[in-house]
């Protein structure tokens, strides 16, 4: 059992609050990956859970047992850094052994110990080489190797692979991935890189400006963000988002004519809005298909990928707009195309960035 509970954990340097009230749980064995932009506070907030940073207000609790004031070492967790602190003058062996040394463990329980950890990374080749004899990947393992041994009850990742090329850091999100089903622990995982969180992620916490934005699986943030800081920050390429005015409220929806665009009714809740509020429709460049009576678009760039063709251009209403096509959609650039949008995969958000609620099946009927 590794649970962690975060309530209202804020943190200021200074004058500067980086962050605000953040309240989460965490579950037991689960990968949860903190996303957001470069300064939102990632790293703050990771550094506060492992106990190297002192919030300024709030509390944590792990296993239900308050651990606020507990040194590191005493907290169960184990940290993984960016930049992986190896010793080059100590062989695989000794550099993953180094905290057991530290902590003087009896050798035959470190040599098994290391062992263990070795084989799961697939080290066990590599245990007499010395550090600057490794490829980046191996030598990332190697640090993780270290995080293991000490058998924590949760570990913390801060962009352990933004040091490593594309390819690399895609066999590595495999092996992580595989590495958290092997040790049935509680992980967090730090990235920019909304891939990484999709792929690995049991749950996403997105962060922004010191805020958690949302904190639901991949799929919940992708198909229902609830802000359009969320919508714009998770899938690829990023979802488009349109100008519109509303026309009408009632209970099918909400009708809305789109700047340089069609007019649609979009089943969402409107109790909130008024006829001449300005909007903003949220669409996908997946959700995009060629069709008539749609959008207009006038296309300035087709990359064609072979499955998709990923077509750039801007609405009459000067809007840039992404849609993902066919591979063999007849777009061409210089040329204009009609997009058809349908309701039920538009997002709609108020001034606010606030995702209007939508209407569930009983409400639309009646
Ligand atoms: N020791 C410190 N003293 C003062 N300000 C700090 C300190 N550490 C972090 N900050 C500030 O706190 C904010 C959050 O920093 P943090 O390192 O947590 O961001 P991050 O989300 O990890 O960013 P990145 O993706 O670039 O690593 C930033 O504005 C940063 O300047
Ligand atoms: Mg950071």
């Amino acid at each position: 059992m590794s649970t962690l509970d975060l309530k209202s954990v804020s943190k200021s340097f200074g004058d500067a609050k980086v962050l605000h009230d953040i309240e989460l749980s965490i579950k037991d064995k689960e990968f949860v990956v903190f996303v957001g932009p470069s300064g939102c506070g990632k790293s703050t907030l990771l550094r506060i859970i492992a106990g190297l940073e002192e919030a300024t207000k709030g509390t944590l609790h792990i296993d239900g047992e308050d651990v606020s004031d507990a040194h590191p070492v005493d907290r169960g967790i184990s940290m993984v850094f960016q930049s992986y602190a190896l010793y080059p003058h100590l062989s695989v062996f000794e550099n993953i052994a180094f905290p057991l040394r530290v902590a003087k463990m009896p050798e035959a329980e470190l040599k098994e110990r290391v062992a263990r950890a070795a084989d799961i990374l697939q080290l066990t080749d590599k245990l007499k080489l010395k550090p600057g004899q490794l490829s980046g990947g191996q030598r990332q393992r190697v640090a993780i190797g270290r995080s293991i041994v000490r058998e924590p009850k949760i570990f913390l990742f801060d962009e352990p692979l933004s040091n490593l090329d594309a390819a690399l850091r895609g066999d590595m999100r495999v092996e992580l991935s595989q590495l958290h089903r092997n040790l049935q622990a509680t992980m967090i995982y730090v990235t920019h890189d909304q891939v990484e969180a999709m792929t690995m992620a049991d749950r996403i916490v997105v962060l922004n400006a010191g805020r958690v934005e949302q904190f639901g699986t991949p799929m919940e943030l992708y198909h229902h963000p609830a802000t359009k800081f969320v919508a714009s920050f998770i899938g690829q390429p990023n979802m488009n988002f349109l100008p519109a005015k509303v026309t009408g409220t009632g209970t099918t929806g909400l009708a809305v004519q789109i700047d340089g665009g069609p007019a649609l009714t979009l089943p969402v809740e409107t109790s909130s809005a008024a006829v001449g509020d300005s909007v903003e429709v949220g669409i996908r460049p997946e959700d995009m298909a060629q069709g008539s009576g749609g959008l207009k678009l006038n296309v300035s760039v087709v990359e064609r990928l072979g499955g998709t063709s990923i077509t750039y251009g801007t609405t009459d209403a000067g809007t840039r707009i992404c849609a993902a096509l066919d591979g063999v959609a007849n777009v061409r650039e210089g040329e204009t195309t009609e997009l058809v949008l349908d309701p039920k995969d538009c997002h709609v958000f108020d001034a606010s960035g606030t995702v209007m609620r939508r209407l569930q099946a009983p409400e639309l009927a009646n």
